[in-house]
């Protein structure tokens, strides 16, 4: 089988960095186009991302592989789209809404920026969590007119957090959702990033805009595709998010109150029979499970299960009983914000869309 010509868009940044770290050696994916701004453009990809200093800021803990380091990188804004036959973007969200549109007239965008993410013809994708609302990706095409279309992932936090609610609603309901993050530095990018000044020893307790993202995106997610509209999963969610001195990973606190009375074994066997169907097709980057349960109870930690399943799966621990909600129950879980969390989660999104038809 041909591999796919494909082109990274904010190839230089960090969710850009993860992309090519998910496409090394990609067994349908060709990397044919880096792309970033004017910053950037006709530089060595490992010059790009070389800071004033000399010192490269490549971020990835994997190394930058050879093909990408000399591969010189383009001007976002002169892509030529239809020289491709998908768009990985990870910019910024105003620059997002300009380029995209304009990549997904001629080929399918995949995305982790948030500028289409509130749109009512484009869902938000999860794998292996909401492939029901995949044929509004048709309705969008014929909407715009587009040959391709625009697919966003959600944002990082909003991922652990759907992952591990989705399993929940579809077999008890959901009626409220409380959740506060912990989230690693990594999630802010490098520009403008989080100072370190700021950060060590601290913890910051607002993210402009991360709790209006979580609270919206959570509940599309899990809405239902009724007559090419999606209605939205009808529980409220409240979400306080902060900033902590962890470098990967986000943390969340979460207490649910289901839709019925539920024992903590029938929680626990939801979440480890969820995703077996779309774990077992066996896609390059997809992880063996979606969630994982630890039982020890001082787990899950960042530093020790972020890179479970090489950061593809959503590690839960400390399920109790809730005595605040009604059918109250609460948990802690940890999420790769830079691999499930952003591009290796969209690759993973990728194959399943080719796998599906949509892409190729
Ligand atoms: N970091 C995460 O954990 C994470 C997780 C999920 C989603 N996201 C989302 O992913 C997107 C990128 O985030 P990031 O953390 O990777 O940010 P970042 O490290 O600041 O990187 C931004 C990228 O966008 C490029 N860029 C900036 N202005 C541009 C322009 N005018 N034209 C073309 N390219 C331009 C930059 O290129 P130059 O280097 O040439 O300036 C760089 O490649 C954001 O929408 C973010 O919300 C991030």
């Amino acid at each position: 089988m041909s591999r796919l010509r494909v082109a990274v868009v904010g190839a230089t940044g960090l969710a850009g960095q993860q992309f090519l770290t998910a496409l090394a050696d990609h067994p349908r994916f060709d990397v044919a186009v880096l792309a970033a701004s004017s910053r950037s453009a006709g530089k060595r990809y490992e010059d790009a991302i070389r800071a004033a200093s000399g010192a490269s800021q490549w971020f990835c803990t994997e190394p930058l592989a050879p093909e990408f380091a000399q591969k010189t990188v383009e001007l976002a804004d002169d892509l030529d789209a239809s020289s491709v036959d998908l768009v990985f973007t990870a910019l910024e969200s105003d620059v997002a809404r300009t380029l995209e549109a304009r990549y997904a007239e001629h080929v399918p965008v995949l995305s982790t920026a948030s500028a289409y993410r509130y749109e009512q013809d484009v869902p938000v994708l999860i794998p292996g969590v909401n492939p029901h609302q995949l044929p509004l990706l048709r309705v969008q095409q014929q909407k715009r007119g587009w040959k391709g279309f625009i697919a966003p992932n959600p944002n990082c936090t909003t991922v652990g957090l759907a992952m591990s609610l989705a399993p929940l609603y579809e077999r008890f309901g959901v009626e409220s959702v409380i959740m506060t993050s912990m989230q690693g530095v990594s999630g802010a990018g490098r520009s403008p990033g989080v100072i370190a000044l700021d950060i060590i020893d601290n913890v910051v307790p607002y993210i402009a805009a991360e709790e209006d993202k979580v609270e919206a995106e959570t509940t599309k997610i899990l809405g239902r595709l009724v007559d090419e509209r999606l209605e939205p999963a009808p529980f409220r969610v409240s979400a306080t998010c902060t900033r902590v001195p962890v470098l990967e990973s986000h943390t969340e606190s979460v207490t649910v109150g289901l839709g019925r009375a539920v024992s903590l074994d029938e929680v626990r066997a939801a979440w480890d029979e969820w995703g077996r169907e779309f774990v077992s097709l066996g896609h390059a980057t997809s992880p063996r499970r979606l969630i994982t349960y630890l039982d020890d109870p001082y787990r899950p930690q960042p530093r020790l299960d972020r890179l479970a399943e090489d950061g593809m799966t959503t590690s839960i621990g400390r399920l109790r009983a809730d005595s605040v909600l009604e059918h109250g129950i609460k948990y802690v879980l940890v999420s790769h914000n830079t691999k499930m969390g952003a591009a290796k989660g969209v690759v993973l999104m990728a194959e399943e869309l080719v796998r599906l038809g949509y892409i190729g």
